[in-house]
């Protein structure tokens, strides 16, 4: 098989879908492995280093979509690249089709086979979204110490403090993967930290795991008024799969806040769990209302490019494999995961809830 890796085109985007180890493994199974000159230099690995690998090297996004059989790439393809997609070509990517109807119609109308990362399930896991989880996590305290920083609008406090002075308090809401890498984090940098969520269960483990630093609470309205008096970093990390992410933090409640205290809501890919939030990029990623500062950055882990391509690749890894052995075709009809996967087959909707999002006609090729 011809296996296309483009470089990535979509702004503030740096990540890449392939590491050197990827080609390696790729070409030792007897696959042609083209990358695209320049592809990796935004996570820092240089096209010489995929050339040692086995790959070759092309010049243009053209000359790899006209070759490739299974393209692989990080995010949805820009409407650049929409005319390139040839019939019956494998993309396999992140391609969030319920955020965009023009995407989806685009998609059918190639006739090509859309394999989206965002959907493989494999044990009742997404595995392909964990690592970008636990990346925003862990990013979302060291985004929350820059911006309490005075000259940077915050504040002006340490997240540990120093002996005689108390650390920062953060509260966070939601406890899944964000969650938890959050108050991890948090927790190492020696501040005050409550964790909220519905889940009791996963309040229990979290209660298991976490260091002293970290209390772990039940979400509900009174606890979220309390912590809100309290906190100098909020940080949102709410899910309810499949949903708008809710809105636990009304405009009003922002007055119980200490002025130049810090909200990163993370989830505000899924809509922000806090009423004020709206989406922000890398090159400008706050603003502030009812004079608290916000952070909505949609895609937190583009900024760190280079450990993000990494966690992405050691995990789409062993699913490009499955897909390059036998085909598309046969790998759906042996792996579940990988048929949970396919969203458009060759112009035909194969996932439910992206055929239910834009009334379109749904094919229960893959069901
Ligand atoms: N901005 C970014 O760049 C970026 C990157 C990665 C993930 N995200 C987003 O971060 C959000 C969290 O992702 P995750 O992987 O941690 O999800 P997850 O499913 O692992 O965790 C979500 C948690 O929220 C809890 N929850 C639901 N309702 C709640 C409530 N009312 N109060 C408190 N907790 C509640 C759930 O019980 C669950 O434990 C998602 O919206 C995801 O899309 C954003």
């Amino acid at each position: 098989m011809i296996v296309g890796v483009p470089q990535e085109i979509k702004r503030d985007e740096y990540r890449v879908a392939v590491l050197p180890v990827g080609v390696e493994e790729l070409s030792r199974r007897g696959n042609r492995v083209l990358v695209q000159a320049g592809a990796g230099l935004g996570s820092g690995i240089a096209d010489h280093e995929y050339l040692k690998a086995g790959a070759e090297l092309v010049a243009t996004a053209e000359d790899v979509f006209s070759q490739a059989d299974l393209i692989l790439k990080v995010k949805e393809p820009q409407e650049s690249e929409w005319p390139l997609i040839r019939p019956g070509q494998v993309l396999f990517t992140y391609f969030h089709f319920a955020a965009g109807r023009e995407l989806t119609e685009a998609m059918i109308a190639t006739d090509a086979v859309c394999v989206a990362y965002e959907t493989l399930e494999f044990r009742g896991k997404l595995p392909l979204l964990t690592p970008m989880s636990e990346v925003a996590g862990r990013m979302s305290i060291q985004e929350g110490a820059k911006y309490l920083e005075r000259p940077q609008m915050g504040r002006g406090i340490l997240l540990g403090g120093v002996p005689g002075v108390a650390p920062a308090h953060i509260t966070i809401l939601g406890g899944g993967v964000v969650g938890a890498n959050a108050a991890r984090i948090a927790a190492g940098f020696q501040a005050d930290v409550a964790i909220l969520d519905i889940n009791m269960d996963r309040l229990r483990y979290l209660d298991d795991v976490m260091p002293a630093n970290v209390n772990v609470l039940f979400s509900d309205r009174h606890t979220i008024r309390e912590q809100l008096q309290l906190a100098d970093l909020v940080v949102g990390a709410v899910l309810i799969p499949g949903a708008k992410a809710p809105r636990l933090i009304q405009r009003d409640d922002l007055q119980m806040m200490k002025n130049r205290s810090v909200i990163i809501d993370v989830a505000i890919d899924q809509g922000g769990c806090i009423e004020t939030s709206r989406p922000t990029t890398h090159g400008d990623p706050i603003f502030i209302e009812e004079e608290v500062v916000h952070y909505c950055v949609t895609n937190m882990p583009g900024a760190v490019g280079r450990t993000s391509t990494f966690a992405l690749c050691n995990v789409t890894l062993p699913w490009a494999l499955e897909i390059v052995k036998d085909g598309i075709d046969e790998a759906a009809r042996r792996s579940k995961s990988i048929s949970s996967a396919i969203n458009v087959y060759r112009g035909q909707i194969t996932n439910q809830a992206v055929a239910e999002t834009f009334d379109l006609s749904f094919s229960d090729t893959f069901a």
